[in-house]
C-alpha cells in the first residue's frame, strides 16, 4: 500500500468515529466551542479530499464592483406607480441576481428581532433542554434540532446547527416548539407567509401572469422555518459555515444579524450581501426555476464562518407541500415555439428526494429533471 493510500484509510476510519462522536453528544458546534476547543477538529477541515470542487476557501476575496439590489416595498398597496417601478424592479432582480433585499416590507422591526434573538435563546439554552431536541429520526416531527444535515454524506462538516419547525399547512402543537422561541416561531410565521404572497403577486406579475398565478400554484403552500446559529469559530478560514448550495423550495425569506457573512454566486463571482438593518434577504429556489423554465434562477450562496462572535439566522422555506399531487413544471403561459420546455413535470415530492440524495455535492439538482 502507498502512503497515500495508507493515509485516506485512516482518515476514513477517523472521519467516521469523529462525526459519530460529534452526533452523540448532541451539544452541537456550540457544544464545542462551550468545552473551549481552539482548534477545529479535521471534520470540518475544508480542505478534504472530498471530490467537491465547488468549495472555495473561506478567506476568497470577494468582488466588490457587485451590490446586490435592495428594493424598497413603501406605498406599493396604495400607489399604482410606485407598484409598477417595484414590479420592474424585483423582476430585473429576479432575473439577474435571484437575490435582492427588501426594505418597508411591512414586518414590524421587533418581531424581526424577535425571532433572531428566540433562535438564539434556544441554542445558548441549557444543554439538557436542547438535547431533548436533538435528532436525525425526524420522521413526523414538527420540531428538531442538529447540527449539519449532510453530516455523514456531506463532502465536510459545517460549522453550524440548526433547529427546524414545520410551520404550515399543518403548524406544530404550541407544546412542540420550545418555550424560549414558542410565540415569536408563531407570529413570525404569520408575517412572513403574508410577505410572501405579496411577493408571489409582484413576481407573477413580473413574469406577465394574472397575480394570484404562482399563489394559485399552491407555492407558499408549506413553509419550513430554519433557525441557524453559527457559533464562533476560532479558525475561520479553515470551516465553512454553509457551504455552496442553492435553495430546494420557490422563494426563501432570510433573516441574517448584523454579523453579516452571506455570499452569492453572481456572474461566477463571490459577492458579499452585507447586513442591512431592517432589511430581509430574498432569494430564489430551483422550484421558481423550474416553473418559469429558467427565466429565473436559483443561485448559489454560502455563508462563510466568523470568529467576531456567534451569527444566527432564520430562514423561512416557502414550496408547495411535499404531499402536493400536482405536476410542477415550467408554466404553460411562458412558453412559446422559441422557449420550449426545458424541464419535464414533476411531483414535488419527487424533485425533493432527488435533491437529498443527490446531497450538497455543489451540482446543480434541477440538471436531472431536463427532457
Ligand atoms: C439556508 C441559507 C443562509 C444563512 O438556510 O439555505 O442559505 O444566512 N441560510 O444562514
Ligand atoms: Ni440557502
Amino acid at each position: 500500500m502507498s502512503p497515500t493510500q495508507s493515509t485516506t484509510t485512516n482518515n476514513q476510519y477517523d472521519r467516521k468515529s469523529e462525526l459519530q462522536s460529534f452526533d452523540e453528544s448532541k451539544l452541537g458546534v456550540k457544544g464545542l466551542i462551550d468545552s473551549g476547543l481552539s482548534k477545529v477538529p479535521r471534520m470540518f477541515v475544508n480542505d478534504l479530499d472530498h471530490n467537491c470542487p465547488d468549495h472555495e476557501p473561506n478567506n476568497a476575496k470577494p468582488n466588490t464592483e457587485f451590490t446586490i439590489p435592495t428594493i424598497d416595498l413603501e406605498g406599493i398597496e396604495s400607489d399604482p406607480e410606485k407598484l409598477n417601478n417595484v414590479v420592474k424592479e424585483i423582476g430585473d432582480a429576479c432575473v439577474n441576481w435571484g437575490f435582492f433585499q427588501v426594505v418597508n416590507h411591512g414586518i414590524p422591526q421587533d418581531i424581526v428581532d424577535d425571532v433572531i434573538d428566540g433562535v438564539r435563546r434556544f441554542h445558548e439554552d441549557d444543554v439538557e433542554v436542547k438535547k431533548q431536541h436533538y435528532t436525525r429520526d425526524v420522521h413526523g416531527k414538527k420540531f428538531f434540532y442538529f447540527s449539519n444535515y449532510y453530516l455523514y454524506t456531506g463532502p465536510v462538516a459545517n460549522w453550524r446547527d440548526t433547529i427546524t419547525a414545520f410551520m404550515a399547512p399543518d403548524p406544530p402543537q404550541p407544546e412542540e416548539l420550545p418555550l424560549v422561541c414558542r410565540d415569536i416561531m408563531f407570529e413570525y410565521s404569520k408575517r412572513v407567509t403574508k410577505l410572501c404572497h405579496t411577493l408571489f403577486e409582484l413576481i407573477s406579475g413580473a413574469l406577465g401572469l394574472s397575480p394570484n398565478h404562482l399563489n394559485d400554484m399552491d407555492c407558499a403552500e408549506h413553509l419550513m422555518l430554519l433557525g441557524h446559529y453559527y457559533p464562533p469559530c476560532p479558525e475561520p478560514d479553515v470551516a465553512i459555515g454553509f457551504g455552496k448550495h442553492a435553495d430546494n423550495d420557490v422563494l426563501t425569506v432570510l433573516i441574517q444579524d448584523q454579523v453579516g457573512g452571506l455570499q452569492v454566486w453572481h456572474q461566477d463571482q463571490l459577492v458579499d450581501v452585507p447586513h442591512i438593518p431592517g432589511a430581509l434577504v430574498i432569494n430564489t429556489g430551483d422550484l421558481l426555476q423550474l416553473i418559469t423554465n429558467d427565466k429565473i434562477k436559483s443561485v448559489y450562496h454560502r455563508v462563510k464562518s466568523t470568529n467576531v462572535g456567534s451569527r444566527t439566522s432564520v430562514a423561512a422555506f416557502f414550496k408547495p407541500q411535499p404531499t402536493n399531487t400536482r405536476d410542477y413544471g415550467p408554466i404553460k403561459e411562458l412558453l412559446s415555439e422559441e422557449n420550449p420546455p426545458i424541464y419535464r413535470e414533476i411531483t414535488i415530492n419527487e424533485y425533493l428526494g432527488h435533491y437529498f440524495s443527490k446531497g450538497q455535492d455543489g451540482s446543480p439538482a434541477l440538471e436531472y429533471f431536463k427532457m
